[in-house]
């Protein structure tokens, strides 16, 4: 095994030589011995259209997840190629949608909902919204069917944008975020039953999902399910005046009880804009915010789970892998290449653009 100080050096070289050839993103949840490579850092969409607009790399290497890479794919210039270091590091929440699954759900869907026509008012039964973080199968499915991406950012403005031409939305994969925006959206908790894929049609509530608005998936992020009320509770104990900020992909009675919920960006932004000297309490990733503390010693932050809990599969991303992909480009080989097949592509753009079109 390589050390440290030699991986920093073939990693350094390498990039040195390759010079404008690549670019080397970086998400906010990466650990700072990855972090440190990066030309940019960001949150999930930032970075893939950093991929596109601001580089003109033949060569994107993603230090994320697979769904990440894959979305770079889309939105970069054909020419450039995507690159993920390690294939292994995908997203547990992702895979929580199969594809299969869910064209399965789909057909089922539609027996209740008497098919994909538009009713009396031009609105179809069901719009297909997927979350940022789902596999480009599911962003061409989305597509296919007259749906829409959104980021933890624009959930609210993107079903805003179904609403306007749908009864309903069919919510993938986070119940968490679909739950937490549509309540904040008035919806009530009886309009968002949940579609449990591991369940056949009867076992699925025909009579909730007619009444439905959200119809939600049984998706969750391992890392934000962690946070709890009780956490909360003991932070404004021990900190009288603590500012408590949490992602959306948290549980509901969680984010209801923190002051405010955002999208990795926003608790960044938030910490930024906070003049005098204040304690917060965040709810996401540990990396985040042991690197928003460290930037910010003027201010008191922690996170709210005592337990360190890092997203296990950003974390497999190794500065070992890094080496070794910025390595094989130099000797011309590429490796650990991510692309999306053209038949998923197409659709999957669609769903992409549409977002990009809705103002949040
Ligand atoms: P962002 O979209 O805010 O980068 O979050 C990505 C993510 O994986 C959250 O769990
Ligand atoms: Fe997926 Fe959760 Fe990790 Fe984000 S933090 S990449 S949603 S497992």
């Amino acid at each position: 095994d390589a050390s440290a100080e030699e991986l920093d050096r073939r990693i350094l070289a390498a990039k040195t030589e390759l010079g404008d050839r690549a670019v080397v993103l970086g998400h906010f949840y990466q650990r700072d011995e990855v972090v440190q490579y990066a030309d940019y850092v960001g949150d999930s969409f930032q970075l893939a259209t950093a991929a596109t607009s601001r580089t003109e790399a033949e060569a994107i290497i993603f230090c994320g997840v697979h769904f990440m890479a894959e979305t770079a794919d889309l939105l970069s210039a054909p020419e450039q190629t995507v690159i993920l270091p390690n294939l292994a590091a995908g997203c547990s929440m992702a895979d929580m949608a199969d594809i299969d699954q869910v064209e399965e759900a789909w057909e089922q869907l539609m027996e209740v909902y008497g098919g994909e026509s538009e009713d009396a008012d031009g609105l179809l039964p069901i719009i297909p919204v997927t979350y940022m973080n789902s596999a480009a199968a599911l962003k061409g499915f989305v597509g296919r069917h007259g749906g829409i991406v959104c980021t933890s950012s624009n959930a609210t403005a993107v079903l805003d944008w179904a609403f306007a031409r749908g009864r309903r939305v069919l919510f993938f994969p986070d119940q968490h975020l679909g739950r937490n925006t549509a309540k904040s959206m008035g919806i009530g908790l009886e309009q968002m039953p949940m579609w449990n894929p591991h369940r056949p049609l009867g076992g699925n509530d025909a009579q909730g999902l007619q009444e439905a608005k959200v119809v939600l998936w049984h998706g969750f992020c391992s890392v934000h399910k962690r946070f709890t009320t009780a956490q909360i509770d003991k932070a404004r104990v021990e900190h009288p005046g603590v500012r408590v900020i949490v992602h959306p992909e948290c549980p509901m009675p969680v984010v209801d009880a923190a002051d405010e919920s955002g999208s990795t960006d926003f608790i960044r932004r938030a910490i930024e804009g906070a003049e005098e000297p204040t304690t917060f309490a965040i709810g996401t990733e540990i990396n985040l915010v042991q690197r928003l503390a460290a930037a910010h010693p003027q201010h008191t932050i922690f996170c709210l789970d005592p337990v360190v809990c890092p997203c296990s599969t950003m974390y497999r991303i190794h500065p070992g892998y890094l080496a070794w992909v910025l390595e094989s480009l130099l000797a011309g080989e590429v490796v650990n290449r991510i692309t999306v097949g053209q038949d998923v592509a197409e659709p999957a753009r669609l769903a992409l653009e549409r977002m990009l079109e809705v103002k949040p």
